[in-house]
């Protein structure tokens, strides 16, 4: 497909393709559709692995799941590709309610974290085996494999076998495997788990690329929040089975309704503050509070190392514990004279004047945050 369908496809949310005669594009496959997942209930004996988790997704978007080992996520795609049944709770793909259909007729593509190609099949072959199961024939298979193929990558790997393929390689052909059944949602489930950091992130910005020119609507599970909040539309975040915070990265970043939210995306500190009215005073500044705060008096804040400021000053309140160069940017982790430790985000440039040991000032931006009852 050519950088101008896709194009054509983000303005106006179909492909340019798709725009003459065939107005109900929902039928074409290769448009996305709305999933809604309602107060889906999976238990295995005591473990409640999914325990009223509820999600919409919208029709061609992207939606990373993110959340620690064993949250629920796979349990989740497992349920929504019809691979496992639940306790409770409903599937909804358009309109059609699909909670008790079989996982043949969902119309769902799926990856899984370790590579399931079959082995005695070329690439050709394994991405043209769900068309195959259709019963599409075989010129036609042929071609759109073919198209595949060059979608990911690999034209010239079409007769290879998964063994002559590199593991990015063969996720790729796992990739197209899904997507050849112009599925109207694809569920990955971390399928570059395996693969070094590299190779990771090309195949995740191709993942992103391939999904916006077909518009599939997609649930990427991965425990990588960089990886979640770098491809995703929004990022939901899982915890023992229940949603606790949907929303586009910068919004789940700078917005956090939970201590869990704020811990589990991105760094944060936990500082000692005193909260009035919306407010709270942490090392001097007075620090706008986040809607999900609580508490009143004596609270924990949840404050981003770029937030918190480091300079040195012999009379300051702190001590240079260690120094990180990370590239552009580094991170010193001070002790306060109150014993708590502090992580801050300093430009590498300034690392020179803070090497361990520095008696340091520090404070802290007036960057909204979020703040919890501090449990002394
Ligand atoms: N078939 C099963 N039998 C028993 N327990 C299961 C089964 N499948 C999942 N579980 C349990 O359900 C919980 C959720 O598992 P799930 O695989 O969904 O986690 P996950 O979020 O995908 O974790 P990870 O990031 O490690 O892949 C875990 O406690 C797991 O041990
Ligand atoms: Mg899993």
């Amino acid at each position: 497909m050519t950088s101008q369908t896709s194009n054509a496809r983000k303005a106006d949310g179909r492909r340019a393709d798709e725009s003459s005669g065939e107005e109900s594009g929902e039928k074409s496959g290769r448009s996305g559709a709305q999933v809604r997942l309602v107060d889906l209930r999976r238990s295995y004996g005591p473990v409640r692995a999914l325990d009223g988790l509820s999600l919409d997704v919208g029709p061609g978007e992207f939606v990373a799941l993110l959340g620690p080992s064993g949250c629920g996520k796979t349990t989740a795609l497992r349920a929504l590709a019809g691979l496992d049944t639940l306790d409770s709770g409903q599937i909804l793909v358009g309109d059609r309610d699909i909670t008790h259909v079989g996982a043949n007729r969902r119309d769902m593509g799926m990856v899984f974290q370790a590579y399931s190609l079959f082995p005695n099949m070329t690439a050709r072959d394994n991405v043209a085996y769900g068309l195959q199961l259709r019963r599409v024939g075989s010129q036609e298979r042929r071609r759109r494999a073919g198209d595949l193929l060059d979608l990911v990558g690999l034209s010239s790997h079409a007769a290879h076998y998964p063994h002559q393929l590199s593991g990015g390689q063969q996720q790729r052909v796992a990739l197209a495997r899904a997507l050849a059944v112009e599925p109207q949602v694809l569920l990955l489930d971390e399928p570059l788990s395996a693969l070094d950091a590299k190779v990771r992130s090309q195949l995740r910005d191709e993942i992103r690329r391939i999904q916006i020119d077909v518009g599939t609507t997609t649930l990427f599970v991965t425990h990588d929040q960089q990886e979640a909040l770098g491809v995703a539309d929004r990022v939901g975040v899982i915890r023992s089975g229940r949603l606790e915070q949907v929303g586009p990265p910068a919004e789940l970043y700078d917005r956090p309704r939970t201590p869990f939210v704020a811990e589990f995306v991105g760094l944060t500190n936990r500082l000692h503050g005193t909260a009035q009215s919306g407010t709270a005073e942490v090392l001097g500044v007075g620090v706008p509070l986040l809607e999900g705060s609580t508490g009143s008096g004596a609270v924990t804040v949840f404050v981003r190392p770029e937030s918190v400021q480091v300079t040195p000053d012999g009379k300051g309140n702190g001590r240079v514990l260690t120094a990180s160069f990370l590239g552009s940017q580094s991170t010193v982790r001070v002790r306060l004279d109150d014993d708590t430790t502090v992580l801050a985000q300093v430009s590498s440039a300034e690392l020179a004047h803070l090497p361990p040991g520095t008696q340091v000032r520090v404070t802290v931006a007036a960057a909204p945050a979020l703040a919890t009852r501090a449990v002394r």
